[in-house]
């Protein structure tokens, strides 16, 4: 019989595993067909029906599972609606239902679903499943990381002149922001690194430092929903977490670093020209 107060997520951990199966099934389904698409902020932020769907599944099957009002959850498309997003103590789930919205209306093969559960503001395990190349990725505070079933871990290489980095440009088109990401982009890319890539979802980026496929990846203006799911799995495939200006990793800050160690995360952060991203929760300043 299982032993549940020795080990009380395992069961939330395998609900998340299947409801992030279905998720990804409802949206392979649904790149079959036409797509429409409507934005958000502004005509960058893309949004579907199916995020707004997916994210009602997804959210639907967790409160029926586990019962409303003693689980909180932080999702993507209830943000954009005005929905609170704050971390709180108590058993949070925080969902992305599609890391990677552009990539998913281009169909630009890599599109993610991330599901991560809180406890005590700590993370306490983390999927993300890359639906169109049918990946399963991972990870529960102390027990691993793994990618359909099998163990993963980070690279061990320390001499950043063999590394590949990741980042992303994110949807903030201010010549200012922009000017600073291709700053930074340009001096990785010249320590020399083997290369810089980006596949259009963070989580899925994420997931590569894990599998040691890419050595880092680091962004500024992502958001909880899109890193909260890797950050389990990068540590427990081995890999380490920090802010961009080199302190602690802050889930909330809107950015972060994520590295196989700390001698490749060290190198890129000094190349990192810093900008700051209204956190997650943080009031909307009126106009
Ligand atoms: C986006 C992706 C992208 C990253 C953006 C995210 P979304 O998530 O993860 O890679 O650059 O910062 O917002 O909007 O497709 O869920």
């Amino acid at each position: 019989m299982e032993n549940h107060s020795e080990d009380p997520w395992q069961r939330a951990y395998d609900f998340a595993v299947e409801v992030a199966r279905k998720a990804g099934e409802e949206i392979r389904k649904a790149g079959e067909s036409e797509i429409k698409v409507m934005t958000k902020s502004c005509i960058v932020d893309l949004v579907t029906k199916t995020d707004e769907r997916v994210e009602k599944i997804i959210i639907g099957s967790l409160k029926e599972k586990f019962g409303e009002g003693t689980h909180c959850f932080i999702g993507e498309e209830s943000v954009a609606k005005g929905e609170p997003c704050i971390l709180t103590d108590k058993p949070t789930w925080i969902i992305d239902p599609v890391d990677g919205t552009t990539n998913f209306v281009h169909r630009f093969p890599f599109v993610a679903v991330s599901i991560a559960f809180a406890v005590n503001k700590q993370l306490e395990f983390g999927v993300v499943y890359s639906c169109l190349e049918d990946k399963m990725y991972k990870a529960r505070r102390g027990r691993g990381a793994f990618c359909n079933d099998e163990p993963i871990q980070v690279s061990d290489v320390k001499d950043i002149h063999k590394s590949i980095i990741m980042s992303e440009y994110g949807i903030d088109r201010s010549p200012d922001k922009v000017n600073k990401i291709f700053t930074t982009m340009q001096k990785i890319l010249c320590i020399p690194v083997h290369g810089l890539r980006g596949s259009g979802t963070a989580a899925t980026n994420m997931c590569l430092v894990a599998t040691g496929a890419v050595e880092a990846f680091f962004e500024i203006g992502i958001h909880c929903w899109d890193i909260a799911a890797g950050a389990v799995i990068v540590q427990e495939a081995g890999g380490i977490l920090l802010d961009v200006d080199g302190g602690p990793f802050d889930l909330m800050s809107r950015r972060m670093v994520c590295a196989n160690n700390y001698i490749i995360a060290k190198r890129i952060i000094k190349e990192i020209d810093v900008f700051t991203a209204r956190r997650d929760g943080a009031p909307i300043p009126k106009q």
